[in-house]
């Protein structure tokens, strides 16, 4: 283990000390500095299609190390490799899993990030001491860009600090990053909202195969289309092997200042009740969902209502943003169940059971 990094129980917050660097603000036509940057040492904020990322050179572990303290990062938790040709990939690992390259080729560039055994030259930096690296060619524009500037991979998680809601937006990126990186690239709102699919390949004694680290949007069903290979089965809270070789997936994750209570049918949320009259809820969910019923008047914040499940996650970050913005309470937010999935709603579901710490309005779900 890197004995530089700050230990799994060190947190940054706003008022502290690191954030006093000038960061600079790219436009998103403007990534040649900012690729000059990565190759200086420097940290750059980047937009994805799905979240925006904090970006050092791969192969520069003291840039590396220092988005862990950036973040308040836990340095169990290893980093994504981006790249933006498909020749970096024998930089980051010398041998395939069987049907890695058919995942490059159906899904680069894209929201997929494969999990590969680790080229030898990767730092444990990267990997968290894993023997493995995760690698991801994004499709945004502008990351394509920055990425072929900097000429290198970029290692990078999500830019929000440790445990908090993925940045979307430039404001988001921003308020949580600005002081701490050298330069922010202003890509707009993230099309996707949520974090890529992680998959990796596992060689056991009985079964080999893929396994989703963790859904996003490319779904299973995206996956079993072009593989024809066994996948096997993931729960995250459960196996403690998988937690092992997926580290990110044990610490606390996406949670807004406010509290999140999930449903499923707005029916449910007429079991509220709240002994503080000056508390503030709101809701986020499908406008379909209001008619069925009414939200209880303690919603006083006007609900978020959006017409299906893609663009309700796509937003999902950036609404925790704001509302804690405007200091509610808590958020009542629709999940989709089993039954719903399709596209993105196992990614959703995902992420919003990690938001609320598992806890809804009514009955606890069993999934
Ligand atoms: O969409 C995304 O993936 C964004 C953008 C910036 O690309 N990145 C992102 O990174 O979400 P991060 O660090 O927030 O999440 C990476 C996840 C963590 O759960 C981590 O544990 C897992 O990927 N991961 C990374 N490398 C791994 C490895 N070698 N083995 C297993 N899991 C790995
Ligand atoms: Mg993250």
């Amino acid at each position: 283990m890197p004995t530089s990094l700050p230990n799994s129980s060190t947190k940054q917050n706003e008022s502290d000390t690191m954030a006093t660097m000038i960061t600079e603000y790219f436009s998103a036509n403007d990534t040649a500095r900012a690729g000059a940057l990565i190759r200086k040492g420097s940290l750059v904020v980047f937009p994805t299609e799905t979240v925006y990322g904090l970006g050092a050179d791969a192969f520069n572990p003291e840039a590396c190390a220092r988005i862990f303290q950036a973040k308040g990062r836990p340095q169990d938790n290893p980093l994504i490799t981006h790249i933006y040709d498909r020749s970096q990939v024998s930089q980051l690992t010398r041998n395939l899993p069987p049907g890695a390259e058919i995942l490059m080729d159906s899904f680069w560039p894209g929201p997929l990030t494969i999990v590969l055994p680790k080229h030898p030259t990767v730092s444990d930096i990267v990997t968290a001491g894993l023997d493995t690296v995760g690698v991801r060619m994004p499709r945004h524009a502008a990351a394509l860009a920055f990425l072929k500037e900097a000429g290198t991979p970029v290692a990078a998680p999500s830019a929000n600090q440790s445990g908090k809601p993925s940045p979307t937006t430039f404001a988001m990126a921003k308020n949580a990053m600005d002081g701490r990186a050298e330069a922010i690239i202003d890509g707009g709102p993230c099309d996707t909202g949520l974090e890529s699919t992680v998959v990796a390949w596992s060689e056991g004694p009985t079964a080999s195969g893929w396994t989703i680290l963790r859904p996003g949007a490319v779904t299973r069903e995206d996956l079993h289309s072009v593989l024809d290979t066994l996948f096997l089965p993931c729960d995250n809270s459960r196996d403690d092997s998988l937690l092992a070789r997926s580290p990110g997936t044990r610490h606390p994750h996406y949670r807004p200042r406010a509290e999140v209570l999930l449903f499923t049918n707005i029916a449910e949320l007429t079991t509220f009740t709240t002994t503080d009259p000056e508390s503030k809820w709101t809701v986020i969910a499908l406008e379909a969902e209001t008619q069925s019923g009414k939200f209880p008047s303690t919603t006083s914040t006007s609900a978020r209502l959006y017409p299906d499940w893609i663009s309700l996650a796509r937003h999902l970050y950036s609404d925790f943003y704001e509302l804690d913005g405007e200091n509610v309470t808590g958020i009542f937010v629709q999940t989709p169940t089993k039954h719903d999935d399709s596209g993105i709603t196992e990614a959703l579901r995902n992420r919003l059971l990690k938001a609320s710490a598992g806890r809804w309005v009514a009955t606890p779900k069993t999934f």
